[in-house]
């Protein structure tokens, strides 16, 4: 195969996975094309096929058809190769629980063929970036949730990587922690650092992310900008009910009485409105509720999310 233009760090060509026995396609002919610099996410629900991507560009997978570059290289074809321009921070703690945090990150220096000087040092000052100096000694046992991701992003970017990938990067951590990892992935990203990254959370792609592929089924169903992709629905209110009263008689009403509106659906003990450049809105919700007989408790009005896009596309709720 002719290798990609340099630009472009990823690159995809009709990239297949079937897992051994399955009935479907985890990935289905992916093409995909991410610039140097870029911070790109693909945001999809459970079992979209966010892993078996990263995996299949990270080495891990092997692709049943199609291709991919990372940096320039075929990475089925010269794996080793490609390995030196990846760094992986994957969905599970893969922290060695026999090593220190600092050897953590020294060994992986030696491993990927750093002299034993230079991988001190960077060991010592990525330690110091990261806010873990006070745990080189310690056990990885002794490290919070957010200390060990920490740990895991500065092991990922040890060896200077062409492209950092994470793989749901903040499953699981508690919201402060969370923040701290956007702010370092940023500032990463500030410095030139590409970086793929995938999540189910759609504030994650919104906050972090200048481009975001919508998967689900192993495809890609739309890629954009946030910004565009919430443009793209037409949408540009949603407005949030919690009612007592009869949901389905409501639904109908503000579906027929709400000029614009698009779509409704049910939430926790309320309902969820779509609106496309409707005016008098909150008036005509509230007569819509008031034929309907029920009981608004609670009214909120806010832009559509990432989240719009994705029931837009599929009907569906991105969380489960
Ligand atoms: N090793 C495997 N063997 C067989 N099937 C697999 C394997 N890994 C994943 N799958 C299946 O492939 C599909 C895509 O899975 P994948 O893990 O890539 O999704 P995901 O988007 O990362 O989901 P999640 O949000 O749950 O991490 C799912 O239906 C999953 O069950
Ligand atoms: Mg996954």
């Amino acid at each position: 195969m002719v290798a990609p233009a340099p630009d472009a760090v990823i690159v995809t060509e009709r990239l297949t996975k079937r897992y051994d026995g399955a009935d479907f396609l985890a990935v289905d002919q992916l093409d995909l094309r991410v610039g140097a610099g870029e911070i790109f996410g693909l945001l999809g629900p459970n079992g979209a096929g966010k892993t078996t991507t990263a995996g299949m560009l990270t080495t891990r997978v092997v692709p049943s058809e199609g291709h991919a570059w990372v940096a320039g290289v075929d990475v089925v074809a010269h794996p080793a190769r490609a390995k030196q321009f990846l760094g992986v921070v994957s969905q599970s703690n893969t922290l060695d629980r026999q090593l220190t945090t600092w050897e953590n990150l020294y060994f992986h220096g030696r491993l990927f063929g750093m002299r034993a000087r230079d991988s001190r040092l960077r060991a010592d000052e990525l330690l110091e970036r990261f806010q873990l100096a006070k745990w080189g000694g310690a056990s990885v046992y002794a490290l919070s949730g957010g200390m060990a991701q920490r740990l895991m992003v500065a092991r990922s970017i040890f060896h200077r990587p062409a492209v950092l990938f994470l793989d749901e990067p903040t499953a699981g951590l508690d919201p402060q922690s969370r923040l701290a990892l956007w702010q370092i992935l940023r500032e990463l990203n500030a410095e030139g650092q590409t970086i793929l990254l995938t999540t189910h959370y759609m504030e994650e792609a919104e906050h972090l992310c200048a481009r975001v592929a919508i998967m689900d089924h192993g495809r890609i169903l739309a890629l954009d900008s946030p910004e565009n992709l919430k443009r793209s629905t037409g949408i540009d209110t949603i407005v949030t009910l919690k009612v007592d009263g009869d949901l389905d008689a409501l639904a109908k009403n503000l579906l027929d009485q709400v000029r614009g509106a698009t779509h409704v659906r049910r939430i926790d003990q309320g309902l969820e409105l779509h609106v496309a450049g409707g005016d008098h809105l909150l008036a005509r919700v509230i007569a819509a509720a008031e034929a309907s007989g029920a009981s608004v408790q609670d009214l909120a009005v806010t832009e559509p999310s990432l989240e719009t896009v994705f029931i837009n596309l599929t009907g569906k709720e991105l969380r489960d």
